[in-house]
């Protein structure tokens, strides 16, 4: 049992902080406030190298293993959370989907520029009736010779407008339920490929998170993903993967949280003293920091377990579930300790508790998390 990281998981580590601290926290108030998608920061986090960390260096990616991601995904979560979520997109549904599943050709033409940065790619599962209950896709995809033609539509669709590519899940034979779903790579600009209204969100408000319209959209046979009906495992597979990204991202909004609280705690007086002094506050930060700490642990055991090949369904859920709690308690008790202040913009963590909610949403609610803990629990 080895509870140290290694020096080059360190060093991800430190190179995230520092650029939270350079780029991503400067202008990130009126990014929220004015719902201003990341551009400029998502760039050079490519060019740093956090967009596709992961993916095989023959593909341009950093061949970096799943504890740097998390431990990069937890310092750039504590300060900007819609850059974050881009990020882990990016990373854990779209890199990872079509570097696991993908023909060679497929990586050649789309794995090389979504690692880099260049370009920017969405997951595509969601749609009006079909969130939770995934397998409930309405989007249709008709084989017609060399081409699918694909019908329907997604929604909150995260990096909806940025992206270039989409990877779309689709019906191909309604009769045969889950077993006749398939994925598709589809991309920006296809005829009939409409980018539809962007959300207006309680948090996350820099995440551009749009609806799609397809209509009679051509999409080429070589651009299926896998077998014909082979699209709900391969979402479900790259969920597993995307709920520890969403796991981490949840940490950093709680632990970036946390330590406002702690440093406003020994600057704030009240009744003669630093607020840190009073019982009262003592007590919520030993709670936060236990939490916080409990919830990094089961966030880098998912992520270890992944790099050792092992399965990590149940643990990337139980670490999604319990993380995004922590996210949601922790911010809210951060406010508290700020007091007045915790409820101004300035502050920052009014914006951590908004962010904190999507959490529990989405890649799978935390009650979806407790339907796939319980089913791996009792069979
Ligand atoms: N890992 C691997 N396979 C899984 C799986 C998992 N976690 N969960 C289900 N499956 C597989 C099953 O093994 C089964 O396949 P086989 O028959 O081949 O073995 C198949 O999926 C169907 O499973 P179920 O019979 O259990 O299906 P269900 O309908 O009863 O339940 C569910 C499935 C777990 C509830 C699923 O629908 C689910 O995860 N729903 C949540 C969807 C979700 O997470 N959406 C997030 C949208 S993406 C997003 O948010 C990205 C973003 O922009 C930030």
């Amino acid at each position: 049992m080895n509870f140290e990281y290694t020096e080059e998981q360190l060093a991800v580590r430190d190179a995230a902080r520092e650029f939270t601290q350079t780029e991503l926290l400067p202008g990130v108030i009126e990014r929220d406030t004015e719902a201003r998608f990341p551009h400029e920061q998502i760039k050079k986090m490519g060019e740093l190298g956090f967009m596709g960390m992961m993916v095989d260096p023959k593909y341009n990616g950093g061949g970096m293993d799943s504890v740097s991601y998390v431990l990069a995904m937890e310092e750039i979560s504590k300060v900007d959370a819609s850059a974050s979520v881009c990020m882990s997109v990016n990373n854990s549904l779209v890199c990872w989907g079509l570097e696991k599943f993908g023909t060679e050709a497929q990586k050649e033409k789309y794995l090389t520029k979504l690692a880099t940065g260049e370009w920017i790619g969405a997951f595509c599962l969601s749609e009006p009736e079909a969130g939770s209950d995934a397998t409930s896709q309405r989007t249709s995809a008709e084989l017609n010779g060399d081409h699918y033609v694909l019908n329907g539509t997604k929604n909150w669709i995260t990096n909806g407008s940025t992206a270039q590519v989409y990877l779309v899940i689709a019906q191909t034979d309604l009769s045969k339920g889950y077993k006749g779903i398939s994925a598709f790579i589809v991309e920006k600009g296809q005829e009939g490929f409409v980018i539809g209204k962007k959300e207006d969100k309680l948090g996350i408000r820099g995440s551009d998170t749009h609806s799609l319209m397809f209509t009679d959209v051509k999409v080429p046979v070589e651009n299926r993903i896998g077998e014909e009906g082979f699209g709900f495992n391969f979402a479900m597979a790259t969920l597993n993967g995307g709920r520890i990204g969403i796991a981490a991202q949840a940490l950093g909004i709680a632990s970036g949280a946390y330590e406002l609280a702690l440093a406003y705690s020994k600057e704030r007086k009240a009744f003669g003293k630093t607020i840190s002094k009073h019982q009262a506050i003592q007590f919520k930060l030993a709670d936060m920091a236990t939490e916080i700490e409990a919830a990094r642990n089961l966030v880098l055991k998912a992520a270890w377990l992944k790099d050792q090949g092992k399965d990590y369904a149940y643990a990337s859920a139980m670490a999604k579930l319990y993380a995004s709690e922590v996210a949601m308690k922790v911010t809210v008790e951060a406010i508290q300790v700020h007091g007045g202040y915790g409820y101004v913009k300035e502050y920052h963590v009014e914006r951590l508790m908004r962010d904190a909610k999507i959490t529990q949403i989405y890649e799978g609610t935390s009650e979806i998390q407790k339907i796939v803990i319980s089913r791996a629990l009792i069979g």
